[in-house]
């Protein structure tokens, strides 16, 4: 479904209010309802939680955008020059704020005709595609409100693309989920097409794990706003306050987990879906994981995509990873 917006910005949706609130109810159903609870966490993204990441993502605590900012403005020349491309696609956009070194470094080396911002998180996603057409005149903005993990198939063909995933974000899927994504990913790209991913790298735990649990209770409020959201799309009563943020690091998985636990026995009700939720004391709800890897890990689960890495940056030591691949054989 698409609705232009102006000339030069013009907005796709593949996932409206309608097929955002079946999602809901499925992902509501089969993840309260059994013995281990849990939600997926692109439903922290209404507005409230796009915004509450960005103010995430600059706490002293937070390491990774900072981390991923500095590799980027030390190396977007050099991925520009390597990928030659015409046309930036970024999964997960959120803020689109780091996008701009990217844009900036395509233009130097060559010519970018277009940006397709891609989101889930709608309203969001409008108002960061907006400010961007804005800064970049002549620049094409195609926003596209989708899932990637349904929607690669919507995103434009059309020139040669940058895919940029950005953030870690592809850490929040397990490694079925990973995998799969990658190899219909891989499928959705032409020859000259190129994939920059951002990861975060395994490192010291506290630091992982302090990046989670702020000082400041940004994060608790992030995590602890997915409850909001379910209150207002689906009728629930959670009183979000009863749930303490639980912030785990999984030493096997290398992969912090975010959980809401119960602090008293309690009885929640989803309006909506005719249905009563019991909680334990101490019983948690996961909301969220987020792997960290290697740059081997890495490269080696691009390749089973069928993807060749042309160039990892930050590997050394480095905090955070950009790695830098095209789909197919070596050229
Ligand atoms: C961790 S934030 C990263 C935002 C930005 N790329 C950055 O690097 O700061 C994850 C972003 O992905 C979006 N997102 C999460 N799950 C998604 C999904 N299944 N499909 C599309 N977007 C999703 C969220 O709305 C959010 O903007």
């Amino acid at each position: 479904m698409a609705a232009s917006t102006s000339p030069s910005l013009s907005l796709d949706i593949h996932l409206g209010a309608e097929d955002l609130r079946a999602e809901l109810e499925r992902d509501v159903k089969s993840g309260l309802g059994g013995a281990r609870k849990s939600l997926p966490p692109k439903w922290f993204y209404d507005t409230v939680g796009s915004k509450l990441f960005e103010e995430i993502t600059e706490l002293p605590e937070y390491y990774p955008t900072r981390a991923e900012r500095a590799l980027l403005e030390l190396h977007a020349a050099d991925i520009a020059v390597l990928a030659r491309s015409d046309t930036l696609v970024e999964l997960g956009a959120g803020s689109c704020e780091k996008t701009r070194l990217l844009l900036d470094a395509l233009a130097a080396s060559g010519e970018v005709r277009r940006y397709v911002p891609f989101d889930v998180s709608a309203d969001f996603l409008k108002a960061s595609a907006a400010d961007l057409s804005r800064d970049y005149e002549g620049l094409q903005v195609h926003a596209v409100v989708g899932d990637f993990l349904c929607h690669l198939d919507a995103i434009p063909g059309a020139g040669r693309r940058l895919v940029a995933f950005l953030g870690g974000t592809i850490g929040n899927l397990v490694p079925t989920q990973r995998r799969r994504f990658l190899a219909a990913l891989r499928g959705s790209m032409g020859p000259s097409d190129h994939l920059l991913l951002g990861t975060d790298l395994v490192k010291d735990v506290a630091r992982i794990l302090a990046a989670y649990d702020d000082a400041a209770g940004v994060t608790a409020r992030f995590n602890r706003n997915v409850l909001s959201v379910v209150n207002r799309e689906l009728e629930a009563d959670f009183v979000p306050s009863r749930f303490d943020h639980v912030v785990r690091w999984d030493p096997y998985a290398r992969w912090v987990e975010m959980h809401l636990r119960s602090d008293r026995d309690q009885l929640v009700h989803i309006g909506a879906l005719g249905l009563t939720v019991p909680f334990a004391r101490d019983e948690e709800l996961l909301t969220e994981i987020s792997a960290k890897f290697t740059p081997a890990g890495v490269e080696a689960e691009m390749v089973r995509a069928g993807f060749t890495v042309d160039r990892q940056w930050g590997a050394d030591h480095g905090e955070f990873l950009l790695t830098l691949a095209h789909p197919g054989s070596r050229r």
